[in-house]
């Protein structure tokens, strides 16, 4: 257990972040902060109200300012606005960059030691005006990303081959976006390689629906975007961090030569620990996934020349 984890948006992601990170006890305090004034509140309140019920001892407020947030260990952003049907992530671009940005000159005050993960989308380019805008080195900037998606990878997976979500090892990596890489090298049922559990039609038909996951949450709830997923992700990661577990997670980094990549963030198996981010193993690619992730660095690259800092 850290002492403090901030959640910066009190929305869906970040409330419910909040209430994750609570019952499982990752901070002696958690705090929610948003602009909205009265939701972190109202939010934070009924949240502790249920720690009775759970039996939790982590204390949740929520605030307007960031004050109570002073010396977090780990800050969580979800601040910003959601897709709605019709949108991809890059148009989410501008809003969301003076928000994150906003929001990474407090945080550089207030919890100058703080890890940040970055959740707010088109995440990639988000977790980049975080690194900037606050100087943190990367070990302390890093992006949600690569956990959803292998997690949305995973549950096709499970329900194709008919067995357990816990038996299905895999690594999405790459980019936030239609061009993350589901890397069929690395997907295995308890060590057994997917290939002989599914077929490839059935395999790639997984990949494409993995690709555009997010999207089929958008339309099917038409006011916004997925959260429960997201916020399990954005949790897992601190978990690994409050609790220096040395778990290896895709996540969003930032590269500096890994891969052949440099100066962007992209997503690559990680090592989370009490420090952040402690080491990026750079694995075995086949050719087709290597140009896929270079690829997928190119479709990031382009938003990240469009974002003013
Ligand atoms: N500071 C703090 N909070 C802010 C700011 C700001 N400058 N600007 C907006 N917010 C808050 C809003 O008041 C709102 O409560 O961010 C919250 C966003 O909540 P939702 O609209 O419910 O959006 P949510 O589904 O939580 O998604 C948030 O995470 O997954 C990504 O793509 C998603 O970028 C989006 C973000």
């Amino acid at each position: 257990m850290v002492q403090k984890i901030t959640v910066v948006g009190a929305g869906n992601v970040g409330a419910t972040t909040a209430q994750r990170l609570a019952e499982k006890e990752l901070a002696r305090t958690v705090v929610m902060v948003d602009v909205a004034e009265g939701i972190p509140q109202g939010k934070g309140l009924d949240q502790w109200e249920s720690a009775p019920i759970e039996g939790f001892d982590s204390h949740i407020i929520g605030t307007n300012s960031y004050d109570e947030t002073a010396e977090s260990d780990i800050i969580v952003i979800t601040a910003g606005i959601a897709r709605k049907p019709g949108m991809s992530r890059d148009d989410l671009l501008n809003t969301n960059a003076g928000i994150v940005k906003q929001v990474s000159e407090q945080v550089k005050k207030t919890s100058p030691n703080a890890i940040l993960i970055i959740v707010s989308n088109p995440l990639d380019v988000m977790a980049y005006v975080a690194l900037k805008t606050t100087g943190f080195p990367r070990e302390r900037v890093i992006g949600m990303a690569g956990v959803l998606d292998t997690a949305r990878y995973r549950a096709f997976l499970a329900e194709a081959a008919d067995v357990s979500v816990r038996d299905i090892q895999a690594m999405v990596l790459g980019g936030h976006g239609d061009t993350m890489v589901p890397l069929i090298s690395c997907t295995s049922v308890s060590g057994i390689p997917i290939t002989q559990l599914i077929s490839k039609e059935k395999l790639d038909a997984i990949v494409a629906r993995t690709r555009t996951g997010g999207g089929e949450i958008v339309k099917h709830l038409k006011t916004g975007s997925a959260y429960y997923a997201p916020s399990s992700a954005a949790v897992q990661m601190c978990e690994a961090v409050a609790k220096d577990q040395k778990r290896i997670l895709p996540c969003a980094a930032w590269l500096q030569g890994e891969y052949g990549l440099r100066d962007l963030y992209l997503g690559v198996p990680c090592k989370l620990g009490r420090s952040g981010l402690e080491k990026i193993y750079e694995v075995e690619l086949t050719a087709d996934e290597r140009k896929a992730l270079e690829m997928s660095a190119e479709a990031v690259r382009e938003p990240m020349r469009a974002v003013t800092l």
